[in-house]
């Protein structure tokens, strides 16, 4: 069996978005749920409308802006099967951040939030995504400031494919990019991926455990919608880690 990496055009995004879903709930990653909950109950038209989000993203990425979004996918091939029988073996998306003009933390967590239903989910999830974002941008900010740097927006094998190397091939295909571009990486790692990280010279900066606090004031129902989202993610654990990049000049 020989793997291939090769970029996903937008057409090709829903794809990725159904298979790293699945990735992901094998075995479940409580941060994916933070990340890409499922609205209204209905996983076919939460995966459409996450694909038509990331579409626009890719699609919004242009030489004069400042970020640059590359979904990759690895696929399996059988030797002497046909090009038709490639199956999806594992993605990852690359984003790629110059200086210039970039999203506040308030815009970025908001946007995330958004995924969640009104009210106290989506309070919870703002602060949950805002904790998070906030311990990634301090230790950056204290490390190369002002450094271009890239980060994972997502990065899976499915579960047939694991412990062959296919994870590895994608991450090394961004480490590339980086390198060339003389790009920092930042990421929050769910712990289960840190030992691979580890392997491709990224370092652990802080170890979160999500505890978001719940605002005073809310009305009683909205803060039971903030205790129902609570008890369905909690407990959460990401790795803030990162893998600076050699400058040459
Ligand atoms: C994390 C993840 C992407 C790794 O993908 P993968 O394709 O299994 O990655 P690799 O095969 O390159 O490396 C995984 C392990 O297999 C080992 N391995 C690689 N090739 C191997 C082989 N031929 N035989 C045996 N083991 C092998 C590696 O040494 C590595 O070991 P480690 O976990 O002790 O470091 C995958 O487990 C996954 O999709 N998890 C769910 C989603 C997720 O958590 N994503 C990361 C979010 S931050």
């Amino acid at each position: 069996m020989t793997f291939q990496v090769q970029e996903v055009p937008v057409e090709g995004i829903l794809e990725m978005v159904t298979a790293e879903r699945n990735a992901f709930e094998t075995p479940p990653q409580p941060i994916f749920k933070l990340y890409c909950p499922i609205t209204d109950n209905d996983r076919a038209k939460t995966n459409a409308d996450t694909a038509a989000e990331q579409q626009r993203f890719v699609q919004e990425s242009a030489p004069n802006v400042s970020v640059k979004n590359i979904w990759i996918k690895a696929k399996a091939t059988s030797p002497g099967s046909s090009e038709t029988n490639e199956e999806l073996a594992g993605a990852a998306q690359w984003i790629f951040t110059v200086p210039g003009p970039s999203p506040s933390l308030e815009t970025k967590t908001e946007h995330l939030a958004r995924r969640h239903p009104e009210g106290g989910a989506r309070i919870f999830a703002a602060e949950a995504f805002r904790i998070l974002c906030e311990c990634n941008e301090r230790h950056r900010l204290s490390t190369r400031p002002h450094r271009p740097y890239a980060t994972l927006g997502t990065f899976f094998t499915m579960p047939q494919y694991r412990r062959r190397g296919i994870g590895s091939v994608l991450l090394e295909w961004g480490l590339r990019q980086a390198d060339e571009k003389q790009m920092d990486i930042w990421i929050e790692a769910a712990p289960s991926a840190v030992s691979v990280y580890e392997r491709h010279g990224f370092v652990q900066m802080e170890v979160i455990h999500l505890k978001p606090r719940c605002p005073d004031g809310l009305p009683e129902t909205v803060r039971a919608e903030w205790e129902a989202v609570e008890k369905s993610i909690l407990p959460v654990t990401a790795v803030v880690m990162c893998r600076l990049s050699r400058l040459t000049s």
